[in-house]
């Protein structure tokens, strides 16, 4: 595996750069203090091409490699996870799985708006009591004609009251398990489709997160997406390219907290001294510049080995293991080394601290994760 940036590679990560230090990190604050959503954010974020990075520029995506795709949601996450996940969400979760599932209708119809960032996406698959055993769908969905008619409820769906279009997973045969669920493409307004309010959550605070509702909502049988029955599947291949996504994130937030500790430690003086001369610091800074450099080699593996068109299953669940553990420890040293500045608002790492545990939850627990790594190399 090489790791030297191509040059588009490093242009992207600069371009990606740029525009979180100018554009999203001085209202970074006050967007997490008051729960604001950035739409201004996204659109530009669709603008630059970052909506829908990998997807074919046939279906108005910006054709990037999964590296590039890492190395901007690393730099973004690194000012504000919130914008991080949103974006993560559009191009991990939602645009991959239709460029490479859905008919051509629904690409046309959804994916290139979607790749545009003219519009924004969501993936509901978790619901009250179907989170880490994804299988347990209780969302029902049964054949009336033309359409297919959804009963049920999801749960913790980022994006979940901004999106407009939703991957619904429901069960359509409850006999079949896993193979009796399948996804659908429903749009916000549909009829008997609803959204509740927004979460009060520890971090990410500015994407959204709720959970939605299906009382006879009534979807159109071209919305199926790959084929009745290939719900689970399309889940799992997309959850996969979600953990590198989640892995970046976690990468983002552990730079950033472990930056601003970096400049902290060289500015503050105690015992005659700045504080990175003292080796209780230096120690700190070491071990947390080291746990970034191994977790962001691990995601660019993982994308790299996806971008060579091999198996890279596993190896992003190690990525998304390791980085948000990474994100976990780094944030916590880095309010240590700030120490009160840490913990209040003014100073970031203590948002970055919340932020990260979320990384260690979503697309896949830690023991998720665990459990895929586990089950490949006992079988390999
Ligand atoms: N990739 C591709 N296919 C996979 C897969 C993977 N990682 N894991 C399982 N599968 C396939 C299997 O091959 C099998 O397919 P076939 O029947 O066609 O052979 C099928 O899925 C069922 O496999 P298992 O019997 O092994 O499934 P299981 O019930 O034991 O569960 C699991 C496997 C890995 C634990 C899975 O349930 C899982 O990943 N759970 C976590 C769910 C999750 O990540 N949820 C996150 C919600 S989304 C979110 O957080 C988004 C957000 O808003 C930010």
């Amino acid at each position: 595996m090489k790791f030297t940036l191509t040059e588009e590679q490093t242009m992207i990560q600069q371009t990606a750069r740029e525009f979180a230090e100018q554009e999203i990190a001085p209202t970074a604050i006050e967007r997490d203090k008051n729960a604001e959503f950035p739409t201004e954010i996204v659109k530009k974020l669709g603008e630059l091409g970052f909506m829908g990075m990998m997807v074919d520029p046939k279906y108005d995506g910006a054709g990037m490699d999964t590296i590039s795709y890492a190395l901007a949601m690393m730099e973004i996450s690194k000012v504000d996870a919130s914008v991080g996940v949103i974006m993560s969400v559009n191009n991990s979760l939602v645009t991959f799985g239709l460029e490479r599932w859905a008919s051509e209708a629904v690409k046309e119809k959804y994916l290139k708006p979607l790749a545009r960032g003219d519009k924004l996406g969501a993936f509901a698959l978790s619901e009250p009591e179907a989170g880490s055993d994804a299988t347990q769908q209780h969302t029902m969905a049964h054949k009336e004609g033309d359409f297919w008619v959804l009963n049920g409820m999801k749960n913790w769906i980022t994006n979940g009251t901004s999106a407009d279009y939703y991957i619904v997973f429901a069960q359509t045969d409850k006999e079949k398990r896993h193979k009796g669920i399948t996804a659908f493409l429903v749009e916000k307004g549909t009829p008997g489709f609803t959204h509740g309010v927004k979460e009060d959550k520890l971090g990410i605070r500015s994407s959204d997160t709720c959970s939605l509702s299906f009382d006879n909502c009534k979807v159109p049988e071209e919305n199926i997406l790959w084929e009745v029955g290939k719900g689970f599947n399309f889940a799992m291949n997309t959850l996969n390219g979600g953990r590198y996504g989640i892995a970046s994130q976690a990468v983002g937030i552990a730079m950033g907290a472990y930056e601003k500790a970096l400049k902290y430690s060289k500015e503050r003086k105690a015992f005659g001294t700045e504080i990175a001369n003292h080796q209780a610091i230096q120690f700190k800074l070491a071990d947390m510049a080291t746990k970034i450099e191994a977790a962001k080699l691990l995601t660019l593996q993982a994308c790299g080995l996806k971008d060579e068109g091999k198996d890279y299953i596993k190896e992003a669940s190690m990525a998304k293991l390791f980085a948000s553990e990474t994100a976990m420890e780094v944030t916590r040293d880095a309010v240590q080394i700030l120490g009160g500045y840490g913990y209040v608002r003014e100073y970031e790492v203590e948002r970055m601290y919340r932020d990260a545990k979320i990384t260690e939850i979503y697309e896949g627990t830690s023991e998720i994760q665990r459990i895929v790594i586990g089950r490949a190399i006992t079988r390999d």
